[in-house]
């Protein structure tokens, strides 16, 4: 990974010890799944790129990340390795490839670092996918832990709702937290919690904490690209911020070609190639002479 500005790549025992305070910024991570888009994000300065299993919903027309496979994943690692071959990037287990067992989890996060070319995997879970994080760490395979909100089990938690707003909630995400850490992660993404209980987790923990919906208390913010640039423009949770109305842009641009190619705008004579008049005029000779 480049650090915008000094040219310096981040290791992952850095990142590991990383905590946006005495006068360090806070990291950037968003999503990207193809290759332009990885380039932007690299040239736009972020600090790492996320391979989500929101490809799902982003890209693929799901109404979830659950039917998303690691196929898909490798995939789009792929092209965002292709896109951005210095940064650093990760990329997430899709929901069942590294629930049934230790085993498979490894045996897949190994498949996404040496097929897909990711620096990284990300797994939601806390303590009860502990014995993951560490059979994949203890690989070797640097693992990024996910707590709070994990859209995979949505359903278990009630939908789309704010995690650890009870006690009973909130401390069992304290303990995840540090169940995550303890288990080798080297970064911890918190999903929509209150801000209060981020600042209690980035306090209690040596990894950096990269929060979405989850406060400015983080050592990094995540959000998705497809919703920072406004290329999902239907619906937006609360925490999302749009920097950019691509979804305009792009009905704009496909209506006004649509418009120019009507209308007898489009091609005009300078988006059109040339050949030489004399093959022409043999051409049209050959055709009297010798006719299809
Ligand atoms: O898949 C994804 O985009 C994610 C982010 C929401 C953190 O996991």
């Amino acid at each position: 990974m480049t650090s915008p500005g000094t040219g310096m790549s981040r290791t992952i025992p850095e990142l590991r010890r990383y905590k946006a305070r005495n006068g360090q910024p806070p990291l950037v991570m968003v999503t990207a799944y193809d290759a332009p888009s990885a380039r932007f994000a690299v040239e736009a300065g972020v600090d790492i790129i996320l391979v989500g299993d929101s490809v799902g919903t982003t890209l693929l027309g799901y109404d979830s990340t659950v039917p998303v496979t690691l196929d898909d994943i490798l995939h789009h690692t792929k092209a965002v390795r292709r896109g951005a071959p210095a940064a650093h990037i990760v990329a997430d287990l899709p929901f069942m490839t590294y629930q049934v067992s230790d085993e498979q989890a490894v045996a897949n996060a190994g498949r996404l670092l040496k097929e897909g070319g990711t620096d990284a995997v990300k797994l939601e879970g806390g303590i009860a996918l502990a014995s993951r994080v560490a059979a994949i760490a203890r690989a070797g395979i640097p693992v990024v832990g996910h707590i709070g909100l994990t859209p995979q089990t949505a359903g278990l938690l009630g939908g789309f709702k704010v995690q650890g707003q009870e006690f009973v909630t909130a401390r069992a995400l304290l303990d995840d937290a540090i169940a995550v850490e303890h288990a080798g992660a080297y970064m911890l993404v918190i999903e929509v919690v209150p801000s209060a209980l981020t600042k209690l987790i980035a306090g209690r923990v040596t990894i950096p904490v990269i929060g979405i919906g989850a406060g400015a208390d983080c050592d990094g913010q995540v959000l998705v690209m497809h919703d920072l640039l406004g290329i999902e423009d239907r619906h937006a949770a609360r925490f999302v911020k749009r920097y950019a109305t691509l979804a305009t842009d792009i009905r704009e641009g496909f209506a006004a070609f649509a418009s120019d190619v009507r209308g007898g705008a489009y091609p005009q004579p300078e988006h059109t190639y040339k050949m030489k008049s004399s093959v022409l005029a043999e051409l049209r000779d050959s055709l009297e002479h010798d006719p299809l």
